[in-house]
């Protein structure tokens, strides 16, 4: 294949829901991928068989763990390039969330600058932030309302009212900061909601839960919230430009639509008339969810965001990294899709926001 002069690119997160997207994208494109991973055992089973046959010998993976610092140098060394997409696993409301989540996910990202700036080759590191590090919605009133998020903006939410939101927005900041005082180049992309086909075995990601809980008829009735969301092939591919365009270091590139519940439920109801007596039936008005919103799988501070649109400017991605928004109607009916095809459906999961 002529492979040996591609340039190298480490993967962090490799095996998770993104990476294993990034690591397809990656190696079509021609480069070769070091993925990093908890188990490589696990993921060698089944991560490399993602792959075109031709292309799996681009993959090599390497055990690490984010709150070990030294943990990234053997994955790193010689890396042309850092994409970090891993995230320390989170629990839904830790009793400590500074220590048990914030912590863990500005020293995971940290320790992974670091070590890109110890490899002495790596040119560029992108890295997977969150539209939640821009804005936790409702939470942030002062904008709230007609505001567009641009790149300009950082949430403001408190630790009391999201410890993810805020572990999201310190782990970027950390990023920023410290991408300056190594010298590195850093860009990053802030998704919404990510929706697409699974690629990693264990279905068990946001946008996943969601529509299996959707079509398993886990909701009888729902709210008309704002969700901001995208493809998850398309925000690999935003990665993949981001280490390319000489002219994206330094910026931060917000990626996410503004959807409703509603209109994902439509598209659901539409390409499956069969399962549309499991489909949520009932909308919520926004006063009843108010005073209900104790009794509904709905953190109470997005009840605010109810039938409120809430938007991030992606016009700098597409400028600069060439992003097509997604028909997001048919990336969640192909979500749909392989659940329904696999008999995956009733897998209790987490469902978190
Ligand atoms: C649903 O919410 C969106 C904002 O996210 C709003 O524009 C739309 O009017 C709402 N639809 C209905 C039927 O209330
Ligand atoms: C439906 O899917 C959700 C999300 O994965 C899960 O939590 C729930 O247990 C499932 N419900 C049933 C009845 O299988
Ligand atoms: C799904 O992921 C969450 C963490 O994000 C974890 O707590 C949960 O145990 C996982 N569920 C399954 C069935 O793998």
């Amino acid at each position: 294949m002529g492979d040996a002069g591609a340039a190298v690119v480490a993967v962090t997160g490799a095996s998770g829901f993104l990476g294993a997207w990034l690591v397809a994208v990656l190696v079509d494109q021609g480069f070769r991928v070091r993925g990093t991973v908890r188990d490589v055992d696990a993921a060698s089973k089944w991560l490399p068989e993602t792959l075109p046959e031709h292309a799996r010998g681009r993959l090599e993976l390497f055990q690490a763990d984010l709150l070990k610092k030294e943990s990234f140098d053997e994955a790193f060394s010689g890396a042309d390039f850092v994409v970090h997409a891993a995230a320390p696993v989170s629990t839904a409301k830790p009793r400590n969330p500074q220590k048990v989540l914030i912590e863990p996910m500005v020293k995971g990202t940290a320790n992974v600058l670091q070590a890109a700036a110890r490899a002495g080759t790596v040119k560029r590191v992108v890295m997977t932030s969150s539209t939640t590090a821009v804005s936790a919605g409702p939470l942030e009133r002062g904008k709230h309302g007609n505001h567009m998020y641009t790149a300009e903006d950082w949430s403001t939410v408190s630790i009391k009212d999201s410890p993810y939101a805020v572990g999201k927005r310190s782990s970027e900041q950390a990023a920023w900061d410290l991408a300056e005082k190594l010298d590195l180049e850093l860009v990053t992309i802030l998704p919404g909601i990510m929706f697409g086909p699974c690629k990693d075995p264990n279905r068990n990601n946001t946008g996943t839960n969601l529509i299996r809980a959707y079509i398993n008829g886990s909701y009888p009735v729902v709210v008309n919230l704002s969700m901001p969301s995208c493809d998850v092939e398309t925000v690999a591919k935003l990665h993949a430009a981001a280490l390319q365009t000489p002219s994206a270091a330094g910026n931060r590139y917000l990626v996410a639509q503004e959807s409703t519940i509603r209109d994902l439920l439509n598209a659901l109801r539409s390409s499956f008339p069969d399962r549309a007596r499991k489909l949520p039936r009932w909308f919520l008005p926004k006063p009843v969810a108010k005073v209900m919103s104790h009794c509904l799988p709905l953190p109470t501070y997005l009840a605010r965001q109810i039938d409120v649109p809430w938007t991030f400017d992606y016009g700098p991605a597409q400028q600069d990294l060439g992003f097509e928004p997604s028909d997001l109607g048919s990336v969640v009916c192909a979500v749909a899709k392989q659940l329904i095809d696999e008999g995956d459906l009733s897998k209790s999961k987490n469902l978190k926001f």
